[in-house]
This record gives structure tokens, sequence and C-alpha cells, in this order.
């Protein structure tokens, strides 16, 4: 049995070799392409380093100091390396090989945020299948995705990755995304790892890396239910978190990684730092030193380091000497990590097919996916007087202003690192193609779009993203987009941030529009050409002026590979919009946080005035997205109207869409709690379902609400439970819905 196999191997391993199965090493692989004449002078002194860093990696694989990679993605070079582990190492372990595909890899899907506003379960899943037939083709067998970090501040970069601000929706596609990567874990799936476990979407201030303070309630009742839910559908991976959790790093957190993940939420997998995360337990002035950073860290519960030098846990046979951590704690975290190995086969089939990797990559089929995936993402937030769809017959030419909207790096958006930048389809060379020769479609940049202060660590060595807007002349280049707008029949305006202005070690303090967009903006509409506003963003920014002058503003997140065409279809009509916002719009930097299951608390009919100075309402509220369709709810109701605690209640609506076009809904039900241990949230999304009706058509809808929708932790009780109480349920079209029901 594999449980045989596994102790067998691990009473044949030295110490070391244990130590070394437990770490994972970055390859610098940036270095190992460097052609063989480059001046070594040429580089700072202190980057040096990372050029010998591929060298070490070898040395340390074939010594069997190593039991896990990342940032390879090539079959090539992942046949290479396994080759060193598995043909010169004394025991002959494969290796893992792990990655960031995070929405796609040689295909870039819409990023996950933008998944998550498809609130299209079965989509998320199929995307990421994909995203794992093609990471797998190349050799790698485990993704460091999905992360499932609940965000509620978005000047937080990493926002961007995540499902947004809600449990419920967060758990459902956490779950979809694990179903979607791992399947059945065959030879085109891969090990999905959730990450970061926790809490990690608290930083303080949305600042990247700071600590996180969050109470008891919260963290079992919002930011705990996407890992439940990952962890239930066989994630097999969990990574830690690097900040403290109240006053304790995630990735030395007994309770976290120990009593919460694996006693409360069951998990039986392997858990491994995030990059540096070790080593950083002493730098965070927590451990004294590496040698105690190691042993708290596999004392906690952690059992792989991931690191590009040094590891911590080089200094597990000391630690074990030293008695700081047990041979036998190390031993429980050496067979996770072999178990994984063996689930993926790889003891039996180290190698990858390199033959067969081009056709993988290169699948038509995955590109279709990938603009289907994008139309279905898109969030229509304002549409006045049916300015979208436009209809092509009455058009002569169209004038695209912005530098998002020919940006072929923008258009994929951050995480994505095996694409070809030059297959990506921009706004522009969708719209172009969508409507042929018959239809001008001019373009100008228009405003400079500042790049971020310094170059993201995660565009690699990629050039071409770091086109500053220093040497650009934007009143120059706002005349010329104010110049085409004029002539034009209709301005199509993409607005947002560069790629790389948000994900990791990218938090705003604001969310104003970067550089004189705003300005632009307001230029063009004045010229009284229509405009249609295009926002390419992974957070909400102010937008207060466009919702007040512009009557249409779609919401297009970093659409991906065939992103330009899914914006042309929606744009034409041949799809109308059906996303849905999966976090709360502010209207102002100053109202974040805010969310839309906050409590009553003391007067509650003052809501809406909770500052004096700006309408304490969102811009937009969670939930919301328009169609072109247009739908009623009527005829909400219940199979009873009284349950004992723990049975289940089935509620029903009635959905109709009045339109002429085909659309989809997506029907959200929530509910609120009158009384009980503990206060509840005002509303609370427990059930949604995406719907296409035909034009005319009423489908009945219905969602059954029991325990699991109806329970919470109590900071009273301290404990999961369900109290005798009355609960109104809503059901609609978005956070705010009205028609109701009480049971
Ligand atoms: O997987 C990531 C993590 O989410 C953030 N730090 C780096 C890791 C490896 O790329």
């Amino acid at each position: 049995s594999v449980d045989e196999r596994v102790a067998d191997l691990i009473a044949r391993m030295t110490l070391e070799e244990k130590a070394g199965q437990l770490t994972q090493y970055f390859y610098m692989g940036v270095a190992a392409n460097l052609p063989e004449d480059f001046d070594i002078e040429s580089i700072p002194v202190e980057n040096r380093a990372f050029l010998e860093q591929p060298k070490m990696v070898d040395a340390a694989v074939a010594k069997g100091a190593a039991g896990a990679a990342l940032f390879i993605k090539d079959a090539v070079a992942t046949n290479r390396l396994q080759r060193l582990a598995v043909e010169e190492s004394r025991l002959g372990i494969p290796l893992l090989f792990g990655y960031d595909v995070v929405h796609g890899l040689r295909t870039a899907f819409p990023v996950p945020i933008a998944l998550a506003a498809s609130w299209d379960m079965d989509i998320i899943a199929e995307s990421q299948t994909v995203a794992a037939r093609e990471a797998r083709a190349v050799g790698i067998h485990w993704t460091f995705a999905p992360m499932i970090d609940i965000a509620r501040d978005p000047r937080w970069g990493r926002i961007i990755e995540g499902s947004g601000e809600d449990p419920y929706l967060g758990a459902a596609v956490a779950a979809a995304q694990v179903r979607g990567f791992q399947g059945d874990l065959d030879d085109e799936h891969v090990l999905a790892g959730p990450k970061h476990f926790a809490g990690y979407g608290a930083a303080r201030g949305g600042r990247d890396y700071d600590d996180a303070e969050i109470s008891d309630s919260e963290l079992w009742n919002v930011y705990f239910p996407p890992f439940r839910a990952a962890i239930e559908a066989g994630a097999a991976n969990v990574m830690s978190a690097y900040m403290d959790l109240n006053g304790v790093p995630a990735s030395a957190n007994r309770w976290l990684l120990t009593d919460v993940l694996r006693d409360e939420l069951g998990f039986d997998g392997f858990v491994v730092s995030d990059a540096n995360g070790v080593r950083s337990l002493e730098t965070q002035h927590f451990a004294k030193d590496l040698t105690d950073a190691g042993a708290r860290a596999v004392r906690a519960g952690l059992d792989m380091e991931m690191t590009m030098f040094d590891p911590a846990y080089d200094r597990l046979p000391q630690a074990v000497a030293d008695g700081l951590v047990t041979e036998e704690e190390i031993d429980q975290a050496v067979a996770r990590v072999l178990r994984a190995k063996f689930r993926l086969g790889l003891f039996e089939n180290p190698y990858v097919d390199e033959s067969g990797t081009a056709a993988v990559l290169d699948a038509p089929e995955h590109r279709d996916l990938s603009r289907v995936a994008a139309e279905r993402s898109f969030v229509l937030l304002k549409n006045e007087n049916d300015a979208l769809p436009l209809r092509a017959e009455t058009l002569k030419s169209v004038a695209v202003i912005g530098q998002l909207a020919d940006s072929k790096r923008d258009t994929l958006g951050p995480w994505v690192f095996d694409h070809d930048t030059e297959e990506a389809i921009t706004i522009v060379d969708g719209l172009r193609s969508r409507l042929g020769d018959e239809v001008r479609v001019l373009h100008a940049d228009g405003a400079g779009i500042p790049n971020r202060l310094m170059p993201s660590p995660f565009d690699g060595m990629d050039p071409t993203v770091l086109a500053t807007a220093d040497d650009h002349d934007d009143d120059a280049a706002i005349d010329e987009a104010v110049k085409i707008a004029s002539a034009a029949d209709v301005a199509v305006v993409v607005v947002g941030q560069r790629q790389n202005q948000i994900g990791e070690i990218a938090s705003t303090a604001t969310l104003d529009l970067p550089g004189r967009q705003l300005e632009q903006l307001q230029r063009v509409t004045a010229t009284g050409t229509p405009v249609i506003v295009i926002v390419m963003s992974g957070r909400p920014l102010d937008l207060r002026w466009a919702d007040e002058n512009v009557p249409a503003i779609l919401q297009a997140w970093y659409p991906g590979t065939r992103g330009g065409d899914a914006v042309a279809r929606v744009l034409l009509g041949d799809v109308s919009p059906g996303g849905k916002l999966p976090f709360t719009w502010p209207r102002h930097v100053g109202q974040v946080p805010m969310i839309y299951s906050h409590y009553r608390t003391f007067q509650p009919g003052q809501q809406d005035t909770r500052y004096f100075d700006e309408p304490s309402t969102p811009l937009y509220p969670f939930g919301f997205g328009l169609s072109y369709g247009n739908f009623e709810y009527s005829d909400i109701r219940l199979d009873r109207h009284s349950i004992a605690v723990g049975d289940t209640v089935a509620v029903t609506v009635d959905v109709t869409n009045t339109s002429d076009s085909t659309a989809d809904e997506v029907v959200q039900l929530y509910v609120h709690q009158h009384y009980g241990s503990a206060s509840r949230p005002v509303r609370e999304l427990k059930g949604f379902q995406r719907v296409t009706l035909a034009p005319g058509q009423t489908r009945e809808v219905s969602f059954e609400l029991g325990r699991s929708d109806l329970s919470y932790w109590s900071a009273a009780t301290r404990a999961l439970g369900q109290d005798a109480t009355t609960f109104d349920v809503w059901i609609g079209g978005d956070s705010q819905a009205s028609l109701s029901a009480t049971f």
C-alpha cells in the first residue's frame, strides 16, 4: 500500500534527506537562460547570487536535498531536473514541480476576481481544468492556487486573485477551482494549493504583508469557510500566509495549522510555506534564529518550506539534536509530502512527454473557452437608455481611447508566466475584427498611465511592461484622443490600472484612476459624442464622475488571451453581459472597508448617513450587474413557515425576462437572522443560480436552506450552532433585493 511504501522510504532516509524532502526551491530560470557570453560584471554584486542559484538547486537535487521546485514551465527543463532527482539522488525520490498557475498557463483566462464575477461555477471549474491540462503538459504537478483569501479592502492588491468579500460566494468558487484543477488527479490534473491560510486579505490598511487582527467570529464565519469548502472538495495542499495573525505569524501558528486546519477542517494533505516564509520567522522577530524558525514551523504543522536560498529547514537535523523538534514530527511532514507524490503517480511516471506539449498548449478550444469565460465575467454597471449594445449597422466610425485599450500585456492581467503576449487580443483588435472593413476603428492612447513606482518582480524580466508615462506628452495625447472622439459615432473610453498596478506587492492608497484618465474622460465626454466606458481593473476604482456623466459602463477586468474578442461581442450585443460584482463598489476610498454584510447596530435607520460628508452607501452594491435583458421577480414562497432547528426550508421565486433579448441573470438569495446568541449581519448571501432566460420566459428558481446555511459561529457561545429564531429571506438580482419572506 501507499502507506507501506511511504514508511519504507522514511525508514531508509537520513535526517538530512528528510529535511531535503521538505524543501522546495525556486528555480531562478532567468539566470538559467542567460547567454553563454553574458557579462556577469554588468549586474550589481548583490544580484549575482541569483545567477548561481540554478546550479545550487541542481546540486541539492542530485544529493537528495530538495523535494520540490518551483517556477519551471518547460517540459525539457522539468525532465532534466527530474532526471537528477530520480537517477542521481541516493533514493531516487521524484521532485514535485509547483507553479503559480493562477488563471491559465499558456492560455490566459480572465483574472480570478473576474471568474468569480461570472458566478458560474461550471465555467470556473472548466477554466481551471484547462489550466491544469496545460500545466501538466509541461511537467508542473501542483499549482499555488486558488487564492481564496476573503478581501474586504480593495486597496489590497491581491483582491484581484480571489473572489472578493463574501464567504458564501468565496466558498463556492474555491470548491469549483479545486475540482477543476484536481479532477481525479490523473495525468491531466494538478494538485491544488488553496492559499494563504489564513487572514492574509485582512492586512492592516490593505498594505500587502502587514499584520492582520481578526476576531474569532470573523475567522470562523468569514475567513475560514472558503478553506473548509476547498478542503471538502479534496484540496491536496494548503499554503500558509506570511503575516502575523492576531500576534502570531501564520506560518508558525500551531492553532491555525493544526488545531483548525487539520483537527477542525479535516485537512489531510501537506502545508507549504509562502516563498521564504519560514526564513521570515526570524526577520519578523518571532524566531530566535533560523534553527528555531524551522523547528517552530514544523511543530506548528508546516510541512514544506518554499525558499530561494539557504532553507531554514537545512537546520532541522541540528534542531533535532538541540531538542527543538522531534524526528517523529519531521517524519510526519515527510510522509505527507511523499503521499502527494504517490497520489500523482510520480514514482511510476516521473517524466513528461516532451513531444506532446505543443499540441496541448496551442489547443484552439482552450482559447475559445477563455473567450467565453471572459464574456461571462463582464459586469455591466450602467446602461442608461440602452446605450448598449451598439448596433453595428448604425456605425461608421468608432474611437477607442486609452492605453489599456490596445495593450496586449495588460489585457492578460497579472500572474501569467507562459503567455505569448503577441497572441493576446486587445479591445482594439477585437473591435476591428468584429466590425470588419465597414466601420473605421480609430485608436488613440491618450493620457499616459504612469507605471507603478517600482517594477513588479512578478513581471519577470519582461521589458514591455516597464514602459512608463514619463516621456509621454499627455497634453498632446489627450488632444489627439479628443480629436478622434469628436469625429466618431461613438467613443469607447477604456480606463483603469495597468496589470502591474495590482497583485502581490501592488496595494494602493487611493482608488483614483491613475494619471490624467479622468480629465481625459471629461474632455471626451464634452465633445458630445456618446461615450461608453470600459474599466480594466481588478479592484473597484473611483467612478463617481463616470457614473453621473456617461451613459454606459462595463467592468471588463483583465479579460485574458481572447479578452478583446469578448469585449467586442458584448459591446455589439452578440451576447449579453451577465456577471455580478463579487465585492461592494465604494464611492470613495475613504469608505473602505465597506461590505454589504455589515451589522445593524445602533440606529439602523440611519445606515445611509453614517458619514456627514459623503453618502455611506456604495456606488454599486455587492451582487450588482445589469444585462441586456430585464428581469422581474415575483411570488416568493416558502414550503413552510416554521422549521425545527436543523431542518430545511425551500424558498422559490418566479423570474421573468421581460425584454426581447435572451440573457442571463444571477438569482441571489440573502438571509437575515432577527435575534440569537449573537448579532448577525443585515444580509448574508446563502444561495445563487445563474440562469439563461429567453425573451418572455418565466422560470421558477428554488433554493434549500438548511443547517449549514442557518448556523454560524457565535462569539457568545464560542461554538458553531443554530438559534431558534426568525429569518428574513430575500431573493433578487443583487444584495439590495426587495422581494422578501419570513420564516
Ligand atoms: O504562490 C506565491 C504566493 O501567493 C505569494 N508569494 C510568492 C509565491 C510563489 O510565487
